[in-house]
């Protein structure tokens, strides 16, 4: 058993403000007594927008607090492991060119990350957490092939917005050690990750994964393994009506981004939102959900 390490909680402390959810979450952990899970070697696979952000996150904690002893980054295609490293690299320097780590945090940083696109450097993780390209097909045939050359312990984690975790638990051949683990863009600064289980799930590994979050100085919320999860189920539908209003002539662009903003204390309005998503990631999430739950209400929005 560990309590959160003070620097941890000073990370915590740090980035909130007087007002927020967040300091009442880092109080109450001040006087609780939080497990680490037990995730020593960690697997990052993709090193896209996503995956980058995951493995560069990890490698803070890493550095700063021995979270895990290394970190494998994996890719496929040498071209994209390089501009994967160069990714984090430059948001790294970038820390130091604002004074936010020194040059020597840094190198520990880099340091605890191996960049291969030898896949078996991911048989003996302990997690691993997968963000490739939201393809089916793909991704099922990636856990298929590391169910059999993982060791028997390694929890497979996906990244997903919107495919369901439990056919991809099922095509990695050990569904009960399979979670979604999702994080928003970018992910070094976005506080929330969602944790999906399956009914397939091991409550321990499930706890465990809740832990690791924790750990990485991200706040987790538990969601089923529902369309959408809690965020996108919410949100994409929302971006969607703001579209439909604007084509229908209801209102301009400029009014429906402002009123979201001062009428809905939105930071953002929707659709700049949709913009910064990208409108064809929001027509791929619904055209998948309309083919998959064609009697969902909420996602009738796009037959219309
Ligand atoms: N973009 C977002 O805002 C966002 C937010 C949350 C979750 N996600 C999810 O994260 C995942 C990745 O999204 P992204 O935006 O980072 O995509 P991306 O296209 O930026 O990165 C995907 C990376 O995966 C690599 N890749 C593809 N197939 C591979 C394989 N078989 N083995 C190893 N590497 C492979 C690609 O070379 C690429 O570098 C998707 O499932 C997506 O739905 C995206």
């Amino acid at each position: 058993m560990t309590l959160f390490s003070a620097a941890t909680v000073r990370r915590l402390l740090a980035n909130t403000s007087s007002s927020s959810n967040f300091l009442h979450y880092a109080r109450r952990h001040l006087s609780s007594t939080t497990p680490v899970s037990n995730f020593d070697k960690l697997g990052c696979i993709g090193l896209g927008l996503m995956g980058h952000g995951i493995a560069q996150t990890a490698a803070m904690v890493a550095a700063k607090d021995n979270v895990h002893s290394s970190i494998i980054a994996f890719e496929s295609d040498q071209k994209f492991l390089d501009s994967g490293r160069d990714r984090i690299q430059k948001s790294v320097d970038k820390l130091v060119s604002k004074e936010k780590l020194t040059s020597s945090q840094a190198d520990a940083l880099m340091g605890k990350i191996t960049f291969t696109t030898d896949r078996d450097a991911l048989n003996d993780t302990d997690l691993i957490v997968e963000a490739i390209i939201e393809n089916m097909d793909l991704k099922k045939q990636l856990y298929s092939d590391l169910g059999q050359q993982c060791k028997p312990e390694t929890v497979f984690a996906s990244n997903t917005s919107s495919l369901s975790i439990t056919q991809m638990a099922e095509a990695s051949g050990r569904p009960e050690k399979f979670v979604g683990i999702h994080f928003f863009n970018p992910v070094q600064i976005m506080k929330l990750v969602e944790v999906i289980k399956t009914e397939y799930t091991d409550p321990t590994v499930f706890d465990n994964t809740v832990k690791w979050v924790d750990q990485i100085g991200k706040v987790a919320v538990k969601c089923g393994d529902t369309p959408g999860f809690i965020v996108n189920r919410l949100l994409v539908p929302n971006l969607i009506q703001a579209m439909l209003m604007l084509e229908r002539g209801d209102a301009t662009t400029h009014d429906i981004d402002i009123s979201m903003q001062l009428g809905a204390g939105n930071p953002m309005g929707p659709l700049h939102l949709a913009d910064y998503v990208g409108l064809d990631t929001c027509l791929f999430i619904m055209q998948g959900w309309v083919n998959d739950f064609p009697e969902e209400r909420a996602f009738v929005v796009l037959r219309c």
